[in-house]
């Protein structure tokens, strides 16, 4: 927003100060007009949202006890309900409790808030992927911490670069997220992943793996996450923390993620927790809670996958059989994302433009970069649109691409 003379100027703190604001957010508003097909947004399919189930949950939490654990206020570290549905959720993927605890929070949008609000201080440098997650960045760059990114390849985010990285000051954070990263789609090795955990126990420094869209594999080998993983390497699990979401399984209406963290770095994280809310929605949490124990998530969660199967695919192949060459793509094996980059040099960031003009949307790549951002990608959502608009959204962008080069 630009002020004008009549605008009071507010003394914001220097770090809200910093925080860049979105350009491409600005442009991105004409993607919610009605004839955009937009493959901007990373939003779940709504008309997948399994209402009734959600009806019938949020019935049972307030029939309950006249709902009174639903609408009183509750514990900080969470609803006893759903932190016990979640630690089984989690032990479903390996992932055991011994040493650890587990805290109910405000998406996982608020998990990465919390680690930033315990370990940063100003200057303190945050390893992170990149491209990178951008709402990770602008939460780190608020506790006034330097991220420093690692570039990606077919395993993933580049790990071993930690050895020889000029780094301005020792990490006090690793962040990534895997499987699936969001905007690349990268999904780090099992491999890489022995490797980190093993540098983190060496060095002592933590390593938070954010894991929103691993339930939404749809093809190949689910690789044990990091949290799993830091059960079998010397001296790893003190050094490995974890969140996860129900934003895309369930509804991210719902406001519902989760931190596992080691026990005394929960303990602190559950302080800094109270300071900042309290506790996450009581409802909220006894419904998801009635949800879960109900077992419909994982007939729900078949539906979500064969849907985003069938729309992936028909995007990845409308992009080659529109673009051939011109557009290099891994097609992923989950998530939300597909991530593009133009052969001819083609410049995302004036594309989009032209893309809007003809009735589509997608989101420059150089948006996911703090620094040094290339101009030729793109992130193409495929989740929200049938195969039908994912085909026509494509022949729109096409018809920009080529209108762009002069034809
Ligand atoms: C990588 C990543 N982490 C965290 C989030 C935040 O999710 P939540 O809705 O749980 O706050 C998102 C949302 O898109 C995401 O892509």
């Amino acid at each position: 927003m630009s002020s004008t003379a009549d605008t009071p100027r507010y003394p914001l703190s220097t770090r809200a100060a910093a925080l860049r604001s979105s350009d491409v957010r600005e442009l991105l508003k004409a993607a919610q007009q009605a004839h955009v097909i937009s493959l901007a947004g990373g939003l779940p399919a709504a008309e997948l949202f399994d209402t009734e189930g959600l009806r019938a949950a949020t019935q049972a939490a307030l029939a309950e006890g006249a709902g009174v654990a639903a609408l009183q206020y509750g514990l900080t570290e969470g609803q006893p309900a759903l932190r016990a549905a979640l630690r089984t959720h989690e032990a479903g993927r390996g992932i055991d409790m011994a040493g650890r605890e587990l805290l109910v929070t405000t998406g996982s949008q608020q998990a990465l808030d919390i680690v930033a609000r315990l370990l940063l201080d100003e200057g303190d440098v945050v390893v992170v992927q990149r491209p990178s997650y951008l709402a990770a960045l602008q939460t780190f760059t608020l506790a006034g911490a330097r991220c420093v990114g690692l570039d990606e390849d077919a395993e993933g985010a580049r790990v071993e670069d930690l050895e020889t990285l000029a780094l301005p000051a020792r990490p006090k954070l690793v962040y990534l997220v895997s499987p699936f990263a969001n905007p690349s789609g990268a999904s780090l090795s099992l491999r890489r992943r022995q490797w980190l955990l093993a540098w983190a126990a060496r060095h002592q420094v933590l390593v938070l793996e954010d894991d929103p869209y691993g339930v939404l594999r749809t093809e190949g080998q689910e690789l044990p996450s990091l949290t799993a993983l830091a059960q079998e390497v010397p001296g790893a699990r003190a050094w490995c923390g974890r969140t996860s979401t129900l934003s895309k399984a369930v509804a991210p209406g719902l406001r519902l993620g989760w931190l596992v963290l080691p026990r005394p770095l929960a303990e602190a994280a559950a302080r800094v927790k109270q300071a900042m809310d309290l506790h996450t929605s009581s409802f909220a949490q006894e419904v998801a809670a009635r949800y879960l124990e109900s077992g419909r998530l994982p007939a729900h969660l078949a539906r979500v996958r064969e849907a985003y199967r069938e729309r992936r695919r028909a995007l990845c192949r409308a992009l080659t059989d529109a673009f051939g060459a011109a557009l290099e793509f891994d097609e992923p094996e989950g998530g939300m994302f597909v991530w593009a980059r133009f052969t001819d040099g083609t410049d995302t960031r004036a594309l989009l433009p032209r893309a809007l003009d003809a009735g589509m949307a997608f989101v420059p790549g150089d948006a996911f970069y703090a620094e040094g951002a290339p101009r030729d990608r793109l992130r193409l959502s495929f989740t929200t649109e049938s195969p039908e608009r994912l085909r026509e959204g494509v022949a729109r962008l096409h018809a920009a691409w080529r209108a762009a080069r002069g034809g």
